[in-house]
């Protein structure tokens, strides 16, 4: 049986609020943390097959030229070598995301330095690497004029969001702010390296990857290889991070999948961390201009962003940088404006919060700007600038906690009202400043299918092809289930991750969470009907609560009432118009307080507040690690990451952990995280919002606040290093 919701209508009834088990919304631990710890969950590149032969990626030094030969023939005699892959549909762009929806690539075509042209397969991966290290490719590379400063290139303009006349706006202002930044790209990161491996029967296909969203890779995969979805079984029930980064297939499943096909055995292919930071992909560098035009009090009469991001040519995707700018603050006039170079790099995608990621802190260093200027104190003067209805589309917000999270962040964290002059506060040879900045991120669901099985003994089993890519999936995928069926956390098994099971949303866009979850509390109301009617009652009457079912003044355990069948639901969520009739977001607020040194410029952030309003927690625990994660990677994002491209042959020049800098412990001080419940009837059937993204959303902007603040260094360029501080 399956309950199936198109969320057409905002859903108030709040049931999971009348289940009352207390379950869902509890700190609860992750029921397979002790697996990740003890080093025992199964990764892709843990699992093995009898005879599995070892691929590795051969990738070319150019950023872009033709392939005229390969020399296999001398890498074949090589010991332990079985084959050398060269196919178009592992070398082109076809080999990432849906093939057919890439842009045209001829097969011998390299456009990116570091892009992978063919696969040697061995007996060990020893002997793998070293034939792959051996191989002679010619190329005639046509550099000369490849454009790789999107600076130096014509961009093309994305459809602008326009109202008014910002120009004028700016003209006629008490105060205005104009003012240009520039971020630099990110990777991604993830811990665990690109991974897959490969087993074909002559018929099908199954796939052992570390992948964010089964359903659509499924599909990619079959679109690559020529398969039908149903040949091909993807199996992922760890994921060591994505950030967007394993949103799609890659090189190195197509060509595990490609050489166990061809060879008839299975194959592993493991990205190197090098690879994976040359090959997958990348989020675009920006250059943003901001203008803000505001009336004696501080209150917006225009607002203007402005972006250039770049991309591969032929490329659909554009960092969205502008996405929160469309409904954070008010301003009648507004100039909302995207634009694409086209440079050779490696492909642009979704990485850790596309768009606001890089696109509030600007907007909120500006609003810092216009504070000092109208003499307003900072939180005050975006309190005075929250919309009443999204100002460019006049919809109603479904929910929006921004203003609490500014007073409460605000409380929580010690902050000294009034208008504000930097240089205030010296300790030694350290000059210490605080700021602050709004959180915002746009909100999505996917459709997503779950099964939940009421088995004869009471307990619970949740499956889906959902993944859990470090964000505790298992757990409140488990206490939705628990919450609604009156079970314990221990009396519900949650299997993820394998496309035999329904097809859930995937990991990715912080739609997870209430999408699935979505999906297991629809199963779980059907249950709870076929649960009544056993029983003979309504199913309103019903309560069911520690393994117990309870109506009137009667009492049965679970078990009793199944009477040794067990029963099964599959929910099935579809996003309708509930989510389009309302502007639907997640907030929150930022406070920073960091010391600047003197005579380095060097940044330490010491503490850090972030409050957030995301719909329901569905576990407060993991809520909570996913925004101190977002608010690690601010710090990031604020004074250490950025992708360092050669100007002379486009390579990628820090393609490590020891050379891209993420923040590291050392780094990263004591963050509060103030979570404030709410519920939003419009965003999902379970009330929820995204969160697994918020944390990120502005944080850096609160970090550059501070620095000025600190030293009076106003730094327009992300990441703050030192000699940019200087
Ligand atoms: Mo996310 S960047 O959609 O994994």
């Amino acid at each position: 049986m399956s309950v199936h919701c198109k969320q057409d209508a905002p859903d108030e009834r709040n049931v999971l609020d009348s289940t009352k088990q207390g379950v869902l919304g509890e700190p609860l631990e992750r029921p397979e943390g002790l697996l990740k710890v003890t080093g025992t969950a199964t990764y892709a590149a843990e699992f093995d097959a009898e005879s599995c032969l070892e691929g590795v990626l051969v990738t070319l030094p150019v950023v872009r030229g033709t392939i005229t030969s390969i020399d296999r023939e001398s890498v074949l005699q090589m010991p332990g070598v079985v084959a050398v892959i060269t196919d178009e549909r592992l070398t082109g762009r076809a080999a990432q995301g849906m093939a057919g929806e890439a842009p045209f690539q001829p097969a011998q075509q390299v456009c990116y330095w570091g892009q992978p042209v063919a696969l040697v397969v061995a007996e060990s991966f020893e002997e793998a690497r070293d034939a792959a290290k051996h191989l002679s490719v010619e190329c005639n590379a046509d550099e000369g004029d490849a454009p790789l400063d999107p600076d130096t290139v014509e961009a093309e303009q994305r459809k602008p969001t326009k109202n008014g006349d910002l120009a004028h706006a700016m003209t006629q202002a008490a105060h205005s702010v104009d003012a240009t930044f520039t971020t630099d790209g990110h990777a991604s990161a993830a811990m665990e390296p690109h991974a897959a491996m490969a087993q074909w029967d002559g018929q099908s296909l199954t796939v052992h990857a570390s992948l964010q969203m089964l359903k659509f890779n499924r599909a990619e995969l079959a679109d690559s290889l020529n398969l039908k979805e149903k040949q091909v079984r993807l199996i992922a029930p760890y994921v060591g991070g994505g950030f967007g980064s394993k949103l799609g297939i890659s090189q190195e499943t197509v060509g595990a999948s490609l050489a166990a096909m061809k060879l008839g055995k299975p194959v592993r292919v493991v990205m190197s961390r090098q690879q994976v930071f040359q090959t997958i992909m990348r989020r675009s560098e920006t250059t943003q201009r901001v203008r803000l035009a505001a009336d004696s009090e501080g209150r917006l009469t225009g607002f203007g962003h402005e972006a250039r991001v770049s991309n591969l040519p032929g490329e659909e995707f554009a960092e969205p940088v502008l996405q929160s700018s469309q409904f954070l603050y008010g301003g009648d006039n507004r100039l909302l404006q995207l634009e694409v170079a086209r440079i050779h790099r490696m492909t642009a995608g979704s990485v850790r919060a596309p768009g606001e990621a890089v696109g509030v802190q600007t907007v909120e260093q500006a609003m810092d700007m216009l504070a000092e200027k109208a003499g307003i104190d900072p939180v005050e003067l975006r309190l005075r600038n929250i919309p009443e209805r999204h100002p460019a589309k006049d919809k109603p917000y479904s929910s929006r906690k921004l203003a609490e999270c500014l007073r409460e962040g605000a409380s929580a964290f010690g902050w000294k009202d009034g208008p504000r002059k930097p240089r205030h506060t010296r300790e030694g040879e350290w000059w210490i400043g605080s700021g602050v900045a709004s959180a915002a991120r746009i909100h999505a669901v996917v459709e997503a299918k779950a099964r939940v099985t009421l088995r004869p003994d009471g307990t619970a089993l949740v499956e889906t092809d959902m993944t859990d890519i470090g964000t505790g999936t298992y757990a409140i995928l488990g206490q939705v289930a628990g919450e609604m069926l009156g079970l314990s956390l221990d009396d519900v098994e949650v299997r993820l991750g394998d496309t035999d099971m329904p097809p859930g949303s995937g990991s990715g866009g912080s739609f997870g969470a209430s999408s699935c979850g979505s999906a297991v509390f629809l199963a779980c109301e059907g249950l709870r009907d076929t649960l009544a009617e056993k029983l003979g009652i309504e199913a309103s009457d019903l309560s069911l609560k520690d393994g117990f079912a309870l109506w009137e003044n009667e009492k049965k355990s679970i078990a009793e009432v199944l009477d040794g069948k067990a029963i099964e639901e599959i929910g099935h969520f579809e996003p309708g118009k509930s989510t389009e009739d309302y502007a639907v977001a997640s907030f929150g607020a930022f406070f920073a307080e960091v010391a600047v040194n003197h005579w380095t410029g060097e940044t330490r952030v010491r503490r850090m507040t972030g409050a957030f309003g995301f719909g329901r927690v569905l576990n407060a625990r993991t809520a909570r690690s996913q925004c101190l994660g977002g608010m690690t990677w601010c710090i990031g994002n604020a004074l250490t990451e950025s992708l360092l491209f050669d100007p002379t042959d486009g390579h990628l020049a820090n393609c490590d952990l020891a050379e891209y800098h993420v923040p590291v412990h050392r780094d990263v001080p004591d963050l509060e995280v103030v979570l404030l419940e709410e519920r939003d009837a419009a965003a999902s059937p379970i009330q929820a919002k995204g969160v697994g993204e918020l944390g990120l959303c502005g944080g850096a902007g609160a970090i550059a606040n501070a620095i000025y603040d600190a030293c009076g260094a106003r730094v327009f360029a992300y990441p703050m290093t030192p000699d940019r501080v200087l």
